[in-house]
């Protein structure tokens, strides 16, 4: 099925990887209506990138490869990238929608106003993973089935988090602005590089994008660690890693050097890096942040790097997204941040839209979602991954 999928995208199937899984039973809602279903998905824009690299399915122009399919369904299929509330496209769609598809990158925040004002919607769809967009104690209460494309571009933002980890540690983006910029400070450079051999490196969650960091780092010869309350690896795993299991994050802050973030946003894990949880981390630790901006408060790392406390802080990912022109962490020091993009490489795209277009076909055919997609069901949370609530306060 996937591979199906994949090739009617045009691509290989290559890199398809373990984290993908048979179906299983769990039902979203059956095709039942009688109304005409509309989709309505908000991407990002393309621009000249889009139009002219079709594989860069995720953008407006090229509508995740998904036009022809959703109109053979008889539906109706809107894509837009307006998503700010409460005048954009999306919301003179919502009124009639029956389904949202919408991606971490770009998110359209599903609020509980927006659930309020979308009395048809039946199905909300990640194209990528991570749903503390759409706002799941609203979902569970109207019985919106919230499903993403759980484990597609986890071995992208794994990747991303070494080169990350490294790019810190090693003082790399100030010492090649120095070189783009016709300089030649060797000891500029050198004052803030290291060597990562050694050194203490920690996971706050071991997921699927948690232990494939920890995996790619072993042959860096670094002492591994993990704190994840609602997972404890395998005694083997831990054996085949060296990994050391806290119990808690404090006790894991208080002996690494660097830090990598990879834990969903919940209401448990939001704003968990404050001044006070910061300070617990040892003097000139590095962090890299690809799971949530909400996990961090923007103003305390921004004064903890300033500080010295920290010494660098790189990832992607923002609060809210885009994240406004005077967001402290487009200007701090020692900051590695770009634009949200670690889990939407070109191999990503085809993952994520195949996976979007599963969901889909099998909504329209009233079959079962894999159960490793589905994050709210029948009025209720059954991801392991998420607690009770709603995470997406102040977005618009
Ligand atoms: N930057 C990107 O492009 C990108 C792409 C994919 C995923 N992500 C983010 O990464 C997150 C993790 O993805 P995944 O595929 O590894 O998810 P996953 O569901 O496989 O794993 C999540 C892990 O987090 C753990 N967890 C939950 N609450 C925790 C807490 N309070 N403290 C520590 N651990 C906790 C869970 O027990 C689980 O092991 C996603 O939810 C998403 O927010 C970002």
């Amino acid at each position: 099925m996937w591979r199906r999928s994949l090739s009617s995208f045009g691509f290989s199937g290559q890199a398809l990887h373990s984290c993908f899984f048979p179906r299983t039973s769990v039902c979203t809602r059956p095709f039942a209506t009688s109304m005409k279903e509309k989709v309505v998905s908000v991407l990002y824009k393309g621009g000249a990138a889009g139009r002219e690299n079709k594989r860069i399915l995720g953008c407006v122009e090229n509508e995740l490869g998904l036009r022809s399919f959703v109109e053979s369904k008889g539906a109706e299929f809107v894509v837009t990238s307006s998503k700010d509330y409460p005048n954009s496209t999306l919301d003179k769609h919502l009124p009639d929608a029956t389904v949202v598809i919408s991606q971490p990158f770009w998110p359209a925040y599903i609020t509980a106003e927006r659930v309020a004002k979308a009395p048809n919607l039946k199905l909300a769809i990640t194209a990528g993973v991570g749903s503390d967009h759409v706002d799941l104690a609203a979902a569970c209460e109207k019985n919106i089935t919230v499903a993403e494309v759980t484990g597609s571009n986890v071995v992208s933002v794994a990747e991303h988090v070494v080169m990350m980890i490294l790019s810190l540690v090693r003082n790399y983006l100030p010492s090649h602005e120095i070189a783009t910029s016709g300089g030649w400070d060797i000891a500029e450079c050198a004052s803030r590089a290291y060597d990562l051999e050694d050194k203490h490196v920690g996971t706050v969650a071991v997921g699927r994008i948690g232990h494939r960091v920890l995996k790619r780092l072993v042959p860096f010869d670094v002492h591994l660690h993990y704190f994840d309350p609602f997972k404890r690896l395998s005694p083997e795993d831990e054996k085949a890693l060296n990994v050391t299991y806290h119990a808690t994050l404090e006790s894991m802050l208080a002996v690494c050097d660097v830090i990598t973030i990879n834990a969903p946003l919940h209401p448990m894990t939001e704003n968990l890096f404050d001044s006070a949880m910061i300070a617990k981390c040892k003097k000139g630790v590095y962090i890299v942040n690809t799971a949530r901006g909400k996990i961090v408060n923007a103003q305390a790392m921004a004064d903890a790097v300033a500080a010295g406390h920290v010494a660098g802080y790189a990832g992607d990912v923002w609060f809210p997204q885009p994240p406004p022109k005077d967001h402290p962490w487009r200007t701090m020091q020692w900051n590695g941040m770009t634009p949200h993009y670690s889990g939407t490489t070109l191999d990503a795209q085809a993952r994520y839209a195949a996976g979007t277009k599963e969901i889909l076909e099998n909504y329209f055919d009233g079959k079962p979602q894999r159960q490793e997609y589905l994050i709210v069901d029948a009025g209720k949370i059954v991801s392991p991954a998420y607690t009770k609530g709603n995470t997406t306060t102040g977005a618009k």
